[in-house]
């Protein structure tokens, strides 16, 4: 527990956090990399240059100085953290690393008159606290994964049985242990944690689950990114018969189980977590609006697939929208252009209650939160997913 004193600095220490959290975040993950080689392969280092990585963890660390009196506040955000680390496979002997990183940061970056002896021991014991929950929750998640049917700890080696193009840039790897024993069911949303050893170096990144949960087997499906050593090494240099490693599945994005309709608003690639959700949404025989955004029908993915939910169940709304369309398309979206509030209103269940799943790229994803705000969708009603680490969307 924090003394009353150590709270007091915690609290004082906000205003800095806010406006020099950044910066210490950037001199934090320099010290840390440079320091601890060991702990470079769990970090995307695309992240970093972009300055996502170093804005999630100022906000993380800010977060939790501003609910120093109502931890369970910070409730969300936690079971985020925990996700991703659990898909990344964080272990309590990395905690120790941040800390000393997090507090010579603290004092280099703030200097001796700032950040005193006081300063530095209210923080010291501030972020134990906060370690020693985190652990804690990311133990009982790595126990569970491995107590239930079909799960396991750590990595656990897959074969990519097939590979299969859903668009020009998008191609969808299917995965079963090589041990040939069961694999643990996921929540509809969820992603799973892939290592890869890329020119001798190892990497860890996330992908979402695109198929639903059979227990034997997973699907992935990846976009090639420009310059993207993932995806670029799963596209082209892991063939059939290959093998990969992965850990259990996590994540917090997943189908609540209100029995309400369900609208589903996925932009690109963003589409992967939608289609579990949507399927389970269907089986359970709730309504969906699934409305989907792709630059051209060349990258349009699984639309054949939501052609076949179309005929199968009723309760299905479909909405396609490329940016722009050309003579030899075989498809033909319902709108051409780019995403408007007045799509939104015209395809969502408006007036009822419904709840909203939606995934893509952040300035996409800013306008659909901005959109269901003034059609005056609850925020409890709205949840979205960040392929990356997660941002501000306000
Ligand atoms: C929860 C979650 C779910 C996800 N689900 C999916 C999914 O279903 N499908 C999917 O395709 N992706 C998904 N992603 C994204 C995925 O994890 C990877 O981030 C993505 O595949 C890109 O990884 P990469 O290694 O190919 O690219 P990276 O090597 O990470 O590079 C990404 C981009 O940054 C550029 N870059 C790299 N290094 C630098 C640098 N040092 N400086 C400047 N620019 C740089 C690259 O050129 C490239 O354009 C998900 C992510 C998360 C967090
Ligand atoms: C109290 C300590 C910690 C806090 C507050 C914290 C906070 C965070 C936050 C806020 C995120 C972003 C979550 C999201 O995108 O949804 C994150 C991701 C991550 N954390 Fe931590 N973390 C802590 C400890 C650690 C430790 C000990 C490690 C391992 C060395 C670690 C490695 C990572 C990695 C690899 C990611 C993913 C980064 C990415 O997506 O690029 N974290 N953490």
């Amino acid at each position: 527990m924090l003394t009353d004193t150590e709270r007091d600095i915690i609290r004082a220490t906000v205003p800095i956090l806010e406006t020099g959290g950044e910066a210490l975040t950037t001199h934090f993950y320099k010290l840390l990399l440079s320091e601890y080689p060991q702990v470079r392969p769990l970090f995307n280092q695309a992240h970093q240059a972009q300055g996502t990585q170093q804005r999630a963890l100022a906000n993380g660390v800010l977060q939790y100085a501003r609910h120093i009196d109502r931890l369970e506040a910070l409730g969300p955000l936690a079971a985020q953290i925990v996700s991703k680390h659990v898909a990344l496979q964080i272990q309590p002997d990395h905690y120790p690393i941040v800390g000393a990183c997090l507090l010579r940061s603290i004092r280099e970056v703030l200097g001796a008159d700032v950040a005193t002896d006081a300063v530095i021991d209210a923080w010291a014991a501030a972020y134990q606290q906060l370690a020693d929950m985190l652990i804690a929750a990311e133990h009982e998640a790595y126990d569970s994964l491995a107590a239930a049917p079909g799960g396991w700890r750590g990595a656990r080696k897959f074969r990519v049985t097939r590979k299969v193009p859903e668009s020009t840039e998008i191609t969808s790897l299917h995965l079963e242990p090589v041990d040939g024993q069961s694999v643990v069911d996921f929540l509809p949303g969820q992603y799973i944690g892939v290592r890869l050893m890329v020119n001798g170096e190892e990497i860890r990144r996330n992908y979402s689950l695109s198929a639903a949960a059979n227990g034997r087997s997973y699907r992935i499906s990846v976009k090639r990114e420009c310059g993207g050593q993932a995806s670029s090494f799963l596209h082209d240099d892991l063939p059939e018969g290959g093998t990969v490693d992965l850990f259990p599945p996590a994540g917090a994005f997943t189908l609540t189980d209100t029995g309400r309709p369900v609208a589903l608003i996925s932009a690109g690639v963003g589409i992967t977590p939608t289609l579990p959700i949507a399927e389970a949404a269907l089986v359970a025989g709730r309504a969906v609006t699934f409305i989907h955004y792709a630059r051209n029908a060349q990258v349009h993915a699984f639309g054949e697939l939501l052609d076949e939910w179309g005929q199968r169940y009723p309760q299905l709304q479909t909405y396609v929208v490329y940016e722009h369309t050309e003579a030899s398309d075989k498809r033909a979206p319902d709108e051409v252009g780019r995403v408007t509030p007045a799509q939104l209103a015209r395809w969502l269940p408006i007036g009822a209650e419904f709840d909203t799943y939606f995934v893509g790229p952040k300035p996409f994803m800013g306008l659909i939160k901005r959109a269901l705000r003034e059609l005056g969708q609850p925020a409890e009603c709205t949840r979205y997913e960040f392929f990356g680490p997660a941002e501000a969307l306000d």
